[in-house]
């Protein structure tokens, strides 16, 4: 986890999201099974990214990892958010709004000029969201 965060807690019902709790590699590999895009990845590329993200949120019924988001920033100009997922089981429950909140109201991303992301199929739930299409393609160089 990055080093400016502080501990976050916000609820969706009885779902809290956490910053700092200890997220078990089993548990985030069973979550991102969940989402096409985030399937196949190895043990080594989630422990790398659980700890290299500068910004990494989940949610927990209990003890049960039931969504998640992570942020790859500068602290200041950019911010990406990555891997929003829900357990389908709780989809729709207000879980997916409260992640995306949680990092648009994040302390240590208050004075992030933009926020940014990549969805294929989702644009819709941001829209809803406050989100805007951006106008210019980007481009991108897919390495695997
Ligand atoms: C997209 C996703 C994160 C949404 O999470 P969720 O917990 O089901 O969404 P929420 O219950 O928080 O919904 C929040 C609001 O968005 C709306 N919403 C949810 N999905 C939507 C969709 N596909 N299109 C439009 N609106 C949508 C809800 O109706 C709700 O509206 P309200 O707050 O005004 O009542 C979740 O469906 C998911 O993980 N999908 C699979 C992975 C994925 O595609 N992630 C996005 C990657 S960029």
């Amino acid at each position: 986890m990055g080093t400016m965060v502080a501990e976050l807690v916000m609820t969706a019902g009885v779902v809290e999201i956490s910053e700092t709790r200890d997220v078990p590699i089993p548990a985030l590999r069973a979550l991102y099974d969940t989402a096409a895009w985030a399937r196949d990845r190895t043990s080594a590329q989630l422990r790398t990214l659980l700890h290299r993200s500068d910004v990494f949120l989940t949610a927990w019924d209990g003890d049960v990892l039931v969504g998640s988001a992570r942020v790859l920033t500068d602290f200041t100009v950019r911010a990406l958010i990555c891997d929003v997922v829900v357990d389908p089981a709780y989809q729709g429950e207000g879980i997916g709004r409260t992640l995306v909140e949680a990092v648009e109201t994040h302390p240590a991303l208050r004075d992030v000029e933009q926020l940014c992301l990549f969805t294929t199929k989702k644009r819709d739930f941001y829209a809803h969201l406050g989100w805007e299409e951006h106008p210019v393609q980007g481009m991108v160089k897919s390495r695997r």
